[in-house]
Order: C-alpha cells, then sequence, then structure tokens
C-alpha cells in the first residue's frame, strides 16, 4: 500500500506535478527541482512572490555535489552529523541549479528531511525536489496532512499523509560558505549545538549586516488570519474585560486568567510547545475570536527560534 503511494508520488513528480510532502519540521510543498514548469506551479499555489528561493530536499549525501560546489569540511560535518534532520545548509550552487530555485542569488538551500515517508519518496524518486512549507504566502506551515490540504486544496495532485510532524516548526538555516557560519533562521538545531559539533563560534544572522533573502525575515510571516498579539505574562493579567472577552488565548505557564476567557495551556517545554504551537493557532483562528493573545515565550534557545516565529505571526498594534 505505502509502496503503491511512494510509486504514484514519484510519478507525478517525474511528470510534473506537487506533491505535500511531510518532514519532521512541516509539511512541504514538492517539485522536480529540475523542472522549471513544474517549479513555477509551486509560486502559482502559494502566492509566493518570485524573488523567494526554495530549498532542495535530498535523499542522500552523495547528492549533495548535483546542486552544490566548494562545500567545505566543516559544511560536510554538519550534514554527516545532522542528517537527515532540521538542518538547511547554504551553500555555493552548481551552475545548473535553475535561477527559480535561487531566485538569482549565487547560493542554494540544501536539506536531507528526516521523514519515513519523504526519504522513501526521495529515493524512489533519485533527485532532488524543492520544497517550500505547504502553506499560502506568509501563512501558518502546515504540521499535518488535513492542513495541507486546508492551505492548497485542489491545488496539489497528491498529500502523503505522514501524520503530524515531530518538530512542528521550520528548519535551522545556516549559511555555510561564510566564516564564522552564521544562522539565517533558528530552529531546533540550535547555535550551541552547532557550535559543539563544529568546535568553533556560530553567528546569529542579527549579529551580521548580512543581506541574505530569506522570506521567513519578512515582517508578518507564520501569521495565523485572526491578528496575533504577543504578550508578556504581566500584560496578560492587566487587560481590559473587554478585549478578554473577544480573545482566545495561547498561554503555557500557570497563569490563571477569568473563568469566562477562552484559554489553550500548551506544555511549557520548548520542544513540545514547538510540536503544538502552528496547530494551536490554526485551531484558534477557527474560532473566528477578534484576537489570539500568545503568552510570551521565556528565554532559552530554542524558545528563541519559537520566539521568532511569534514576533513575525504577531501584529503590531497597540492595544
Ligand atoms: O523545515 C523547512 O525548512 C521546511 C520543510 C518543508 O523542509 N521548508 C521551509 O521552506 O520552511 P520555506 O521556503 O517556507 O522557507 C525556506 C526559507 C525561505 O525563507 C527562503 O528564503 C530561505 O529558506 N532560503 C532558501 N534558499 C535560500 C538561499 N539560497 N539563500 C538564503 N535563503 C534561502
Ligand atoms: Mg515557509
Amino acid at each position: 500500500m505505502e509502496n503503491n503511494l511512494i510509486e504514484k508520488a514519484a510519478k507525478i513528480l517525474t511528470q510534473g506535478g506537487l506533491i505535500g510532502l511531510p518532514t519532521e519540521t512541516v509539511y512541504g510543498l514538492a517539485a522536480d527541482a529540475r523542472n522549471e514548469t513544474a517549479l513555477k506551479k509551486i509560486f502559482t499555489a502559494k502566492g509566493r512572490p518570485s524573488d523567494h528561493p526554495l530549498i532542495i530536499h535530498i535523499g542522500s549525501i552523495n547528492e549533495v555535489n548535483d546542486w552544490a560546489k566548494e562545500v567545505s569540511t566543516d559544511a560536510k560535518k554538519l550534514m554527516t552529523h545532522f542528517w537527515p534532520g532540521p538542518l538547511t545548509l547554504i551553500l555555493k550552487k552548481q551552475d545548473q541549479v535553475l535561477e527559480i530555485i535561487t531566485a538569482g542569488q549565487d547560493s542554494v538551500g540544501l536539506r536531507m528531511p528526516n521523514h519515513p515517508l519523504a526519504l522513501s519518496l526521495l529515493k524512489q524518486f533519485g533527485h532532488g525536489v524543492a520544497a517550500p512549507s505547504a502553506n499560502q504566502f506568509g501563512h501558518l506551515s502546515p504540521t499535518c496532512a488535513e492542513d495541507v490540504s486546508e492551505e492548497l486544496s485542489n491545488k496539489v495532485d497528491l498529500i502523503l499523509p505522514g501524520g503530524q510532524t515531530e518538530i512542528g516548526i521550520e528548519s535551522t538555516i545556516i549559511d555555510a560558505r561564510t566564516h564564522p557560519f552564521v544562522i539565517l533562521r533558528q530552529g531546533a538545531i540550535t547555535k550551541s549545538t552547532l557550535e559543539h559539533v563544529l568546535n568553533q563560534k556560530v553567528l546569529l544572522k542579527e549579529q551580521t549586516d548580512s543581506n541574505l533573502k530569506v522570506s521567513g525575515n519578512l515582517l508578518n510571516h507564520y501569521a495565523p488570519r485572526t491578528p496575533l498579539l504577543l504578550l508578556s505574562t504581566s500584560e496578560l493579567k492587566n487587560l481590559d474585560q473587554e478585549i478578554q472577552n473577544q480573545a482566545i488565548f495561547i498561554i503555557h505557564s500557570n497563569l490563571s486568567l477569568p473563568k469566562q476567557c477562552k484559554v489553550v495551556t500548551l506544555p511549557n517545554d520548548a520542544k513540545s510547545y514547538a510540536q503544538e504551537i502552528y496547530k494551536s493557532l490554526r485551531q484558534a483562528d477557527r474560532q473566528k475570536a477578534k484576537w489570539i493573545i500568545v503568552e510570551k515565550p521565556p528565554k532559552g534557545e530554542f524558545w528563541d527560534a519559537i520566539l521568532d516565529r511569534l514576533q513575525k505571526a504577531a501584529k503590531k498594534i497597540a492595544l
């Protein structure tokens, strides 16, 4: 049964179709990375501007050289250590990588996802697939197959049913061409873990003057449709009753809000919180409240990756 599905998905890719691809982070919208017509469909389906580059997903480290060149020993070290897993490396692109993937830049993003269905499909297909998250541009990333059909319904030819994603937020992106390496997007693989494996310093993008295009770095990304407010625990305690009544709250502490408030309590460890946050925001969105009010997460490396997404999703409105 599963083999048939993988064969069918590989055939769709060969014919230039789009696949909803489960990964360990979020679901992707995948197309053959060598087929320009298929890749254009990704941009149309998502409503994504063409100047945002795509990550190529591969099923084996042997495929790296098809897409990237001048790969340093340190970059290889990260691949061997973390792949398959939630780490995307930005590398110098091979000449033949299509411009639609790189948005005209000299670099390419590569990753090997850690999900059995994704790995089976990539092996069966035998080539890289380009896949952004399978959501409408700027919206929440999907963390289960149903979310993908909610986002893209008839625009995707087949969604592989891979269950709920294990990590819940997008991969860490590291620019592996610079010295030191620079983290462009934080994720489950944290700065200190990377530094430990490399045995050298790694910078966060904020610590550099890099102007690389990372679409998740636009304001108002990863956002639900309902306006999201990100408030500290003390701000939450002091809200007007009118706002309290019109909002749905997502908290993680033991804060007690008045009885009439709609409250979703998420786990207070970062790993479990990340698994649930997009799903909870999606559910909150369906309730058509006036506001989604999220309690600001605590400090901590993985929490910082979550905070990054929430800050981008938040509306800059004064109450
Ligand atoms: O976890 C993930 O990375 C998911 C799953 C599906 O693999 N993918 C994902 O793709 O989040 P997307 O396109 O939604 O976000 C990828 C980010 C974008 O912000 C894009 O601009 C950036 O990666 N990116 C891709 N190629 C790049 C490059 N060559 N240089 C700089 N940034 C790049
Ligand atoms: Mg995305």
